[in-house]
């Protein structure tokens, strides 16, 4: 079937009378109501007014980062049995298909910004099982800048744009990241080939936190989630990027959609590295430290199964925009760990939410269950579903309102798992393992990626103030001194004095 884009398609259906808001057909949509052919309109034109105050509030808050992004219907099918690891239902045999909603995105763009920047990319996935919603909110990266929760708001600000000339700021973005040297992995992927994905079909996803794995007896396993592109990575030279930010600013949401369109479904095969809690001491670093990732050589990649999109919204603003993914969801048999960025998701996802699109966002059908909630909470803006009409409102009741399992395994809470120490603060310290990882992969370059990363960074480094370079450069002389003596070569050809 040759593809046809939904705006040339022939527009036949009879979509009905026009109606206010309330119902009410609209005899005339083309003129207001004014007192006389040259008198003022009548405050009594209801139609009018209803259509323009609707107008005024079509804006909802755009989201804080990820503002950008394309979302997209379709199914996960396991491909391997995972049983023995997780309690959790929809991994409970081969063959088992759950409904996803994914959302691919950039991070620090505003919602009309382009899509063919250099950027981390995020990597949503919202698995509607029976047991509720389990979210994946990953990126494409495997490691993150940060490992601890209060430094995000932070990172974020240096990301986006300066308080007083409302412009990118060279200066803050290189300013952080020298303070912050355990930044250099996940900073050289940014400025490596992969910091420009062509499209979002041609990317991996990466829940990049360790999380938890619960089986039904109550035993756990840590796990690190990937979601492997069965396209092929793809990513685009800047210069082109550059032009195609220009040309077509919706490149990659473009792309995804017509793909989609076509019926050419992108798909991911969704893996697991799986650690033992007891050998988490024996890494060298910390499992819950998110700036480093986990050698595939000692943790082989487990398939579980295949993500495939399918299907494109009916209507952006009602599921893309209104989608609220949140790493919280979790269902049992899967669970958090102490990964301090984690802890601090699981409170700021539900909490934006609450401000983005109010306290009853999980009523939103995108975001709805389709088990359905079952649950005391009660009204509040925008209760849409009912609100749990005559049933009981409290607990404990004896009129059969919802109760617990009191099941063990059943909860998203780790079990079992051992805490220790004092209440206090504990700063991560900075160590030669903090370059380690970001060592091998600059090893792991052709020379002509190297070249291209150092081009990459010096081209964006010299941007920032001669003190903050001379404190940047010395992060990536540590991390190799082949990297460091390419950026500072790549420093003096764009005119830096360092
Ligand atoms: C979106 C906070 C770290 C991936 C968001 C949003 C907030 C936020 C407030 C907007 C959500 C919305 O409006 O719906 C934080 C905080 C972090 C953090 C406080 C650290 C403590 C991370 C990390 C990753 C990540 C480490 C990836 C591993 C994403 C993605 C989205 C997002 C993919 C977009 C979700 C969507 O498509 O709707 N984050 N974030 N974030 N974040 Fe984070």
């Amino acid at each position: 079937m040759a593809f046809q884009h939904p705006i040339d398609a022939p527009r036949t259906t009879d979509f009905g009378v026009l109606t206010t808001s309330n119902g009410n057909p609209v005899d005339t949509n083309q003129t207001s109501i004014t007192a006389g052919p040259e008198g003022p309109i009548s405050i009594a034109d209801f139609h009018l007014i209803d259509k323009l105050s609707h107008f005024d509030r079509e804006r909802i808050p755009e989201r804080v980062v990820h503002a950008k992004g394309a979302g997209a219907h379709g199914v996960f099918e396991v491909t391997n049995d995972v049983s023995h690891l997780t309690c959790a239902k929809f991994l409970s045999h081969v063959g088992k298909k759950t409904p996803v909603f994914a959302r691919l995105s950039t991070v620090g763009g505003e919602a009309g910004s382009a899509d063919t920047v250099r950027d981390v990319r995020g990597f949503s996935v919202k698995f509607y099982t029976e047991e509720g919603n389990w979210d994946m909110v990953g990126n494409n990266t495997p490691v993150f800048f940060l490992r601890d929760p209060s430094k995000f708001p932070d990172f974020i600000h240096t990301q986006k744009r300066n308080p007083r000339s409302h412009l990118p700021d060279p200066d803050a973005f290189w300013d952080f990241f020298s303070l912050l040297p355990e930044s250099n992995h996940q900073l050289t992927i940014l400025m490596s080939d992969r910091g420009i994905p062509d499209g979002f079909r041609h990317m991996n996803g990466f829940a990049c936190h360790t999380l938890t794995l619960v089986a039904s007896d109550g035993s756990y396993k840590y796990v690190k989630w990937h979601f492997i592109t069965d396209q092929g990575i793809k990513n685009i030279e800047p210069a082109e990027a550059a032009k195609i930010a220009g040309t077509d600013p919706n490149y990659a949401h473009r792309d995804l959609f017509n793909a989609i369109e076509k019926g050419d479904f992108p798909s991911w095969t969704v893996s697991i590295q799986v650690v033992d809690p007891k050998d988490i001491h024996k890494l060298g670093f910390s499992i819950f430290d998110m700036t480093k990732a986990l050698p595939h050589k000692d943790f082989p990649l487990i398939e579980v199964g295949r993500m495939t999109l399918n299907r494109n919204p009916e209507n952006y603003f009602a599921e893309t925009e209104q989608s609220a993914f949140s790493p919280s969801n979790m269902v049992p048999g899967i669970a958090p760990s102490a990964d301090r960025m984690l802890q601090g998701r699981l409170f700021s996802y539900p909490d934006t939410h609450r401000h983005r699109l109010g306290p009853n966002f999980a009523q939103i059908p995108i975001n709805a269950p389709l088990n359905k909630a079952n649950n005391h909470q009660r009204d509040g803006f925008m209760a849409i579903n009912g609100n749990g009409g005559r049933r009981p409102n409290y607990e404990p009741n004896s009129f059969g309102g919802p109760h617990q399992t009191n099941k063990v395994g059943t909860t998203t809470q780790p079990l079992g798992m051992p805490v220790s120490g004092t209440v206090g603060v504990h700063p991560f310290v900075l160590t030669e393992a903090d370059f380690v990882q970001c060592r091998v992969l600059y090893n792991k370059f052709s020379e002509e990626e190297k070249a291209r990363l150092a081009r990459n960074i010096g081209g964006h480094l010299c941007n920032a103030q001669l003190f903050i370079q001379k404190r940047q450069l010395p992060i990536f002389y540590r991390v190799d001194k082949d990297y460091g003596r390419r950026v500072e070569a790549e420093l003096r050809k764009n005119g830096s004095k360092i």
